[in-house]
C-alpha cells in the first residue's frame, strides 16, 4: 500500500525561535505547502521535557502563542493547514505510549540529542526527555505523515521512527499500517550555527544571546549581531574549497544564500575577496528584508491572543479528526477492548 502524501512537522515552544528554526525548517514549510496537504504542531508536550518549559505554565502558553505567530507570520496559512498544539490532541500521548513499548531501550540510548540535553548528570534528567524522540514518533505517525521537514538535528529522531514504524508494522502483523517517514532536509542552510562560534549549533539554549538571531530582534539588534559575528581574518573565500576550516565564514555565506535564494556558489563569486565588513553589511541588511516582514506580522497577531486560541482550537479538532480513527485502529490492532 501506498500512503497518500502528508507533510507534519513541529517546533518547540521555549524561548523564541531563531534564524536557524527558519531557515533549517520554516521557511521549507511555507513552500511545501504548495505541494501536499501539512499540518504543523507546536510541540508543548516536547517543551515540559526539560527546564526551559517545566513549571512555568504563563511563559508555556505565551511561548505557545508566540511560536503559532510566528508560523502564521511566516506564512502558513491556518486556513489551509491546520496548527495546532500537542496537548489538545490527547491521541499523540496514546499513541507515544504503545510507541514506548515498541521501542527498545538500545535504541534510545543512541540517540545523541538526549546525551547533549542532559549533560553530565544523566540520572537527573527527566523520564521524558529520555523518551523524547518515541513522542516525536507519535506526532508523526498518529497522522501517518509520510514528509517531514527538519533541520538537519532532527534526522536520527527521524530515523527512530522509521525503525518503530516497521517494528510496530511487524510485531502487530500489518506490514503497511505505519509508513516510513521521510525526513525533508533542504535547502543551504539545514544546520545554521551560533554566530559566536561556527562549529556550535544556533540554538535556544546557548547562553549567548548574541550567538543567534531571534525572531523577535528589531532592526537594530540584527545588525549589531551580525557586525560582531566571530570571522577569521582572511578576505572572504573564492571557492567553496577554500571554505575548508572556515566554519564561521561558511556559516555566514550559508545564511546569505539561504536568506537570498541563492546558490551558494554564486553567493560566492559574488563577495570573492572581499572584506568581510562590507559583507556583513550586506547579510545585515538582508536579514532585516526577509525578517522584519515577519517580526512585524508577529506582534500584530500577538495583539489578539484570543484569536491565536481560536486558531489553536480548530486546527486541533481538523487534526483529531484525522488522528482519531487512525489510533481506534491502533487499539484494535494492539488488543485494547474498547
Ligand atoms: P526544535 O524546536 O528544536 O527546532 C524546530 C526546527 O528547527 C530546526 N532547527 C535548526 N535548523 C537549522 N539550523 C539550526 N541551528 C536549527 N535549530 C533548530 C530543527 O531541526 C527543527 O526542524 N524535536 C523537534 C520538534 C518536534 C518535531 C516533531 C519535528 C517534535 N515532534 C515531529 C518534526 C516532527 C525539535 O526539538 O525541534
Amino acid at each position: 500500500m501506498t500512503h497518500t502524501p502528508l507533510v507534519l512537522s513541529g517546533m518547540q515552544p521555549t524561548n523564541t525561535l531563531h534564524l536557524g528554526n527558519y531557515l533549517g525548517a520554516l521557511k521549507n514549510w511555507v513552500r511545501m505547502q504548495e505541494e501536499m496537504p501539512c499540518l504543523f504542531c507546536v510541540v508543548d508536550m516536547h517543551a515540559i521535557t526539560a527546564d526551559a518549559g517545566y513549571g512555568k505554565p504563563a511563559e508555556l502558553a505565551q511561548s505557545i502563542r508566540e511560536v503559532t505567530a510566528a508560523y502564521i507570520a511566516a506564512g502558513v496559512d491556518p486556513k489551509r493547514t491546520p496548527i495546532f498544539n500537542q496537548g489538545q490532541v490527547p491521541e499523540h500521548a496514546e499513541l507515544a505510549w504503545v510507541f514506548n513499548c515498541v521501542a527498545r531501550l538500545g535504541w534510545l540510548d543512541r540517540m545523541t540529542q538526549f546525551k547533549e540535553k542532559s549533560g553530565k548528570h544523566k540520572e537527573r534528567a527527566s523520564v521524558g526527555l529520555y523518551t523524547y524522540p518515541v513522542l516525536m514518533a507519535a506526532d508523526i505517525l498518529v497522522y501517518r505523515a509520510t514528509h517531514v521537514p527538519v533541520g538537519e538535528d532532527q534526522k536520527q529522531h527521524l530515523e527512530l521512527a522509521r525503525d518503530i514504524a516497521a517494528k510496530f508494522n511487524n510485531d502487530f502483523g500489518a506490514p503497511d499500517f505505519f509508513p516510513q517517514p521521510e525526513p525533508v532536509i533542504t535547502g543551504t542552510a539545514t544546520r545554521v550555527m551560533s554566530l559566536r562560534d561556527g562549529t556550535k549549533k544556533m540554538s535556544k539554549s546557548d547562553e549567548s544571546d548574541a550567538s543567534r538571531i531571534n525572531l523577535t530582534d528589531d532592526a537594530e539588534t540584527i545588525a549589531s549581531k551580525i557586525k560582531r559575528a566571530k570571522t577569521d581574518p582572511l578576505p572572504l573565500p573564492a571557492s567553496k574549497d577554500e571554505l575548508k576550516d572556515r566554519p564561521e565564514a561558511e556559516n555566514l555565506l550559508n545564511i546569505y544564500a539561504a536568506l537570498a535564494e541563492q546558490d551558494r556558489d554564486a553567493v560566492i563569486a559574488q563577495f570573492a575577496g572581499q572584506q568581510f565588513s562590507g559583507f556583513k553589511t550586506a547579510l545585515a541588511d538582508l536579514t532585516v528584508a526577509r525578517l522584519e516582514p515577519i517580526n512585524k506580522e508577529m506582534r500584530r497577531l500577538l495583539g489578539d491572543p484570543g484569536e491565536i486560541d481560536n486558531i489553536l482550537r480548530s486546527g486541533a479538532s481538523r487534526a483529531r479528526a484525522i488522528a482519531t480513527p487512525i489510533m481506534d485502529e491502533v487499539k484494535k490492532r494492539v488488543g485494547f477492548i474498547s
